[in-house]
């Protein structure tokens, strides 16, 4: 064998039999035939294939493909009458040692596979093409020496002693709920957990019954976004925003309508006088500047959803962790027009890993909330959902949070410590709570993308607005001097290594 065999991707051979690598779609518009045809002359344009390489028989690509044996044969005999391949008979059917002159067009650079595959042309015409999706960190950033990734919590706080107890605690007496399917809202005792811990933590007096139990707050978007934007209708969000959920409104039909933020929140003077809107704000810690809606704010924006009928999603996704002061009871908390619909997650105070969340429901749609979800996937898992609801009616998630709490704090402390010791007073906004914070970039230090371009070069991860999942409207936000640090992974020494390094890649 040679080198140049080696290098060639060949086509998958099973048992003996040649099975070529061939996708079919129902929906494209070319026949199965053709899409047959058309994709076995790529194959041997690009070199896949080769002069007198064997192809299945008919029969045995009609059985792969599940088309009937007469498609598979018409596919051939194009390809034959073509010259791309030949049948020997009573041996079988092969590549033409002898390739037609189109077969030498893409080696010349003519013609490219790429441009005429079907395949691709499928993928852009796909009505999932045009989706845009947020960011999610990628594997090898664990090779750097600190990465300051946002919106991670620790893995090894995660109490996985207390967490295996339950589960094995449940699993002794799961029998029929394990295997059957069960309220799509969620398990009762769960969203009796969560709302006693609502009522304290954040000012939410909810009714059990009020709540659904989502795949994390990303599920919690597509159920309200599914149930309240119509297509053309109008989306606010806050000017940054979190991707995560305008791309899913977006993606619904909903027309963006941008709205911008300051050292308060969403400046609500800016609100669109329509009827009907939907809103989705970060009022806790606005993602991605990290400010906390004032009150003052919270109270105008309650004003403007019932005076135009609008809708407002309420994300309080890392509102567990607050570090200076007490926490502002949520926007849900001061609804009394119902027109919150708050969602929480367990992401953030547990990991992401779990996919659970929660939806508050304000009561005139609740049934329609569960009615969604039942459409959408018949709700979430019953044995996470249980492990949960014990987690939480044992104490012991109380007590977690007040323990990652504490070590949160402590990280926060140490980042602002570091940042300060290598580069002199900073300009933080969001660091009074949440999982990261943002460095408003100083004169004479590089704009975001140049500093987190620099910081990877010497093994240190600092985000940009953008790779942070942030979503932004124009450049004249501030946001390109603007460096998000999640602080909340790391240990207090990995910090100050991370920040040291970061200022000597500067430096240099
Ligand atoms: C603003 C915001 N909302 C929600 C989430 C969490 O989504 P989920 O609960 O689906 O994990 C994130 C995750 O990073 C986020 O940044």
């Amino acid at each position: 064998m040679t080198i140049s065999d080696l290098q060639r991707p060949s086509p998958m051979v099973r048992s003996g039999h040649v099975q070529l690598s061939i996708i079919l779609r129902e929906t494209y518009k070319a026949t199965l035939q053709t899409q047959i045809f058309d994709q076995i002359r790529s194959m041997i344009l690009n070199g896949q294939l080769r002069g007198d390489d064997p192809l299945p028989t008919t029969r045995e690509l009609s059985v792969q493909l599940g088309v009937s044996r007469n498609t598979a044969v018409l596919a051939y005999e194009r390809l034959i009458a073509e010259g791309y391949i030949r049948t020997k008979p009573y041996v079988g059917t092969f590549v033409s040692p002898d390739l037609p002159d189109t077969a030498f067009l893409s080696a010349r650079g003519e013609e490219t596979v790429e441009k005429t595959a079907p395949q691709d042309v499928g993928e852009a015409e796909s009505p999932g093409a045009a989706l845009r999706t947020h960011q999610l960190a990628k594997p090898d950033r664990r090779r750097l020496a600190a990465d300051f990734w946002v919106g991670r919590p620790d893995a090894r706080t995660f109490p996985l002693k207390a967490w295996s107890q339950h589960i094995k605690g449940r699993l002794k007496s799961a029998s029929p709920r394990l295997t059957s399917y069960s309220d799509p809202a969620g398990l009762l005792e769960l969203r009796q957990a969560i709302a006693k811990h609502l009522a304290p933590a954040r000012g939410v007096i909810a009714d059990p019954e009020q709540i659904i139990i989502v795949g994390g707050c990303q599920d919690g978007f597509n159920l309200a976004g599914r149930l309240l934007v119509t297509p053309g209708s109008t989306a606010v969000v806050e000017s940054p925003c979190y991707q995560g959920a305008a791309y899913v409104l977006e993606s619904l039909g909903a027309k963006l309508h941008p709205v911008p933020v300051d050292r308060d929140g969403l400046d609500v003077t800016k609100l669109p006088k329509v009827d009907g809107a939907l809103a989705y704000v970060t009022p806790s810690h606005q993602y991605p500047i990290g400010v906390t809606m004032s009150l003052q704010r919270r109270i105008e924006l309650l004003a403007w959803a019932t005076q135009y009928g609008a809708y407002i999603i309420e994300d309080d996704y890392d509102s567990d962790f607050r570090f200076i002061g007490s926490p502002l009871t949520a926007l849900k908390g001061l609804d009394r027009n119902e027109r919150v619909i708050y969602l929480g997650t367990f992401s953030k105070c547990m990991g992401p890993g779990l996919r659970l969340g929660y939806v508050v429901a304000p009561r005139r749609l609740v049934e329609s909330f569960r009615r969604m979800k039942m459409l959408m996937n018949n709700g979430q898992s019953w044995l996470e959902q249980a492990a949960m609801a014990d987690f939480m009616s044992s104490g012991e998630f109380g007590r977690h949070l007040r323990r990652i709490r504490q070590l949160y704090r402590e990280r926060r402390d140490a980042l602002l410590n570091a940042l300060t010791k290598h580069f002199g007073p900073c300009e933080v906004y969001g660091d009074q709570a949440g999982m990261h914070l943002v460095w408003k970039l100083p004169e004479g230090l590089p704009d975001a993308a140049e500093v987190e371009t620099r910081g990877l070069a010497a093994g240190v991860g600092v985000i940009s607005l953008a790779t942070g999942s942030a979503l932004r409207f124009g450049k004249d936000d501030g946001g390109d001097r603007m460096l998000m640090l999640g602080f909340v992974a790391l240990t207090e020494k990995e910090i100050e290594d991370g920040v040291a390094r970061l200022a000597a890649a500067l430096r240099d």
